[in-house]
């Protein structure tokens, strides 16, 4: 039985990856031999504040995840199937945790480096602010485009490459949500759809290792990443 002030996870594997150019849809690609989905998924099993994690997977993934074997996670809830877009993904999610769950993280399973740690600490700065992301200063000089034409540089120091999880109180996430459908507006991130409520989101600084894989190199960066911290031989299973 889940305590109230629980903090759950939705881990969003719901999306295809086409950009990474596998077969397989990307939360089931594997890296140092195990799927994507695994490694977020025992990172977060590690996070001593989460006390729930709930997959959210595509459709046709079923038999795909129930091959993983993680039956034995004694934090894992039933996988939730996910929409088309990864808004959907999170409603679907949202819809599924029990009523006394009052703050969800929100993950990429793309994310599957993330830090225990740094996830704590983000969790952490929801609950003294309400809303709270993972983030990184970014190395480049960013530039707003249109039709191919510069419209504003950002002051580098005040850009950030926003990252998972995202924490929020559920009932915010859950009016962020509505707001954002009843307005047809679709986010890349669900802090923009907070932010949209006029809710400041807390930034904690993450580390860089915290990179969603998204292109072929990620995945080789990702192995090297995993030999050099000597984390290739963990799990849960
Ligand atoms: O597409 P993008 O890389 O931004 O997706 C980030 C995460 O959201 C991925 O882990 C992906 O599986 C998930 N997602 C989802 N449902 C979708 C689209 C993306 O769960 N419809």
């Amino acid at each position: 039985m889940l305590r109230a002030m629980t903090v759950a996870a939705l881990v969003l594997a719901a999306g295809r990856g086409e950009r990474l150019g596998q077969a397989l849809p990307k939360a089931y690609v594997p890296l140092a031999g195990r799927a994507l989905i695994l490694h977020s998924i025992e990172k977060l099993a590690s996070v001593p504040e989460l006390e729930a994690i709930v997959p959210v997977i595509g459709a046709s993934d079923r038999s795909r995840f129930d091959a993983l074997g993680l039956g034995a996670q004694p934090k894992l809830q039933p996988p939730v199937v996910g929409g088309a877009e990864r808004q959907d993904s999170v409603g679907a999610g949202l819809a599924a945790l029990p009523p006394d769950v009052q703050w969800v993280a929100v993950h990429d399973a793309a994310r599957c480096l993330v830090a225990p740690e740094a996830v704590s600490r983000v969790i952490a700065a929801a609950k003294a602010h309400g809303a709270a992301l993972l983030a990184a200063p970014v190395r480049d000089t960013i530039k707003r485009a249109r039709e191919g034409r510069v419209v504003e540089t950002p002051p580098r120091e005040e850009c950030l490459a926003a990252q998972t999880p995202q924490v929020f109180r559920v009932d915010l996430l859950r009016e962020a949500l509505a707001k954002a459908a009843a307005e047809g507006f679709t986010g890349t991130d669900d802090a923009q759809l907070v932010e949209r409520l006029g809710v400041a989101v807390h930034v904690v600084l993450g580390d860089a290792s915290n990179w969603k894989i998204t292109l072929p190199q990620d995945l080789a960066a990702a192995e090297a990443w995993l030999r050099e911290n000597g984390e290739e031989g963990d799990g849960i299973g």
